[in-house]
């Protein structure tokens, strides 16, 4: 890994779905930083405040039978999460994911 300094301490992965598909991400992190695990350039480059300002980087996560939006930047991802919709802005920058 690159830029280890930027996760929260993890000693594991945890698995979780983005749009139908399974990805193995650090524990105790965030989604956006779990995005960022998963393609570390482009998501690191895209137009974020990464702090709760900019609300660009909104997922909605399956709740039972319901989509909830959340603040990736904001919510930690956990295992069995399911991703299963992206801000315009949260697609773009994840598009190699
Ligand atoms: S990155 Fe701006 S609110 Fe999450």
């Amino acid at each position: 890994m690159s830029n280890p300094d930027i996760f929260a301490p993890y000693e594991k992965l945890i698995e979780i779905k983005i749009l139908g598909k399974r990805y193995e991400v650090p524990e105790n992190n965030t989604i956006l930083r779990c995005l960022q695990y998963l393609d570390m350039e482009s998501v690191s480059q895209a137009d974020l405040c990464w702090n709760g300002d900019c609300l660009s980087c909104q997922v909605w996560v399956r709740n039972d039978e319901k989509e909830k939006g959340v603040i990736s930047c904001r919510t930690r991802a956990v295992e069995g999460m399911e991703i299963v919709r992206l801000s315009d802005e949260i697609a773009l920058a994840a598009i190699n994911i």
